[in-house]
């Protein structure tokens, strides 16, 4: 039997390619850059399966070919909103994604953003980096407490509760939640979490808020100036989720003028550019998109697409299939 073609569009974990070369005939983007619209035009007149990361804006320019040979987008990551579903849907292209896998790792650093923000991390490191730490002092780098705080969660899938169980059980934090559908009581009840009706309800609540809900249109800006005004003069914003969801614009000016203290970033709206104001705010913490950045995180997500795809060759709807 021909084995079905497959291009990997990034470099992976070099277990999951050489076990995914034994499977199919695979085509690596050995340069390690994200494919040109153009280049992913023909790569899916080409290849049977092509594996995209959250780096490959597929479109509709990139996905208006004549000659669709492409069945499948197995997406290696949890986020998809980088993929116009309607016209890959128009094209008869099936899409899978990795969830589950990069949870715990996700919800780690969210509590590492946090931990770093409250107690100026960054500011001790790039101090102490430029040799200008004068030494132990009573008032030196004051931060805030973590321990016990009101942590709120703006989307409570998986990584937002893997962060809740982390901050709850390990931080004794109360945690309150908004979601756009309503969350199951016994689910609440393990992290003894309260769900709210509104984002503006929840903002004024917090000390700490953290967001874990997917990008896209629909939550482009949700983070805007109205929603950064309602919260605590001293409460910090952390992002692990898109760029998009926050107007970097209007968390630059509540950075700078101190209305807020402070945010930490893990992914940025445009990405990998940043808002050259944001590098300037010393209260920001900021990180390049490591939410699921370990070993084991990537290995499994590589495992993930794999599984995805043995079902989809196998006539099988594949486990992850989210269009
Ligand atoms: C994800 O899985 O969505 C990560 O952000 C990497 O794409």
């Amino acid at each position: 039997m021909v084995k079905p073609s497959v291009l990997v569009t990034r470099r992976w974990p070099k277990i999951v390619e050489r076990q995914l070369s034994e499977k199919y005939n695979v085509q690596l983007n050995r340069t390690d850059r994200p494919l040109t619209p153009e280049e992913f035009r023909e790569a899916i007149a080409k290849y049977d399966a092509v594996l995209p990361t959250v780096t490959d804006k597929i479109r509709a320019d990139a996905l208006d070919a004549r000659n669709v040979q492409t069945k499948i987008l197995a997406n290696y990551g949890v986020g998809y909103t980088h993929i116009d579903v309607d016209v890959a849907k128009t094209q008869g292209i099936a899409i899978t994604n990795t969830p589950d896998v990069l949870s715990e790792c996700t919800a780690d650093l969210a509590m590492t953003l946090m931990l770093m923000a409250a107690r100026r991390a960054g500011e001790g490191e790039r101090e102490l980096r430029a040799g200008d730490w004068s030494g132990w002092r009573p008032t030196h780098l004051m931060g805030t407490k973590v321990s016990g705080k009101v942590l709120g969660i703006v989307g409570f899938g998986r990584i937002g509760q893997e962060v809740a169980r982390r901050a709850h059980h390990g931080f004794g934090m109360k945690i309150v939640v908004f979601n756009r559908s309503k969350v199951a009581p016994d689910v609440l009840a393990q992290f003894n979490a309260q769900q709210v009706a509104t984002l503006d309800d929840l903002m004024p609540l917090c000390d700490f808020v953290s967001l874990h809900c997917p990008g896209g249109q629909e939550n482009r800006h949700m983070i805007n100036a109205n929603r950064l005004n309602l919260m605590k003069e001293d409460a910090f914003l952390i992002n692990t989720a898109r760029g998009e969801v926050v107007n970097e614009h209007a968390l630059a000016q509540a950075l700078m003028f101190d209305t807020i203290g402070g945010a930490a970033l893990d992914v940025f709206d445009g990405e990998p550019r940043i808002n050259p104001t944001l590098a300037q705010c010393d209260n920001l913490v900021m990180l390049p998109h490591l939410g699921s950045a370990t070993r084991e995180a990537r290995e499994a997500m590589g495992f993930r697409v794999l599984d995805n795809l043995a079902d989809f060759f196998d006539g099988r709807t594949p486990r992850d299939r989210v269009a």
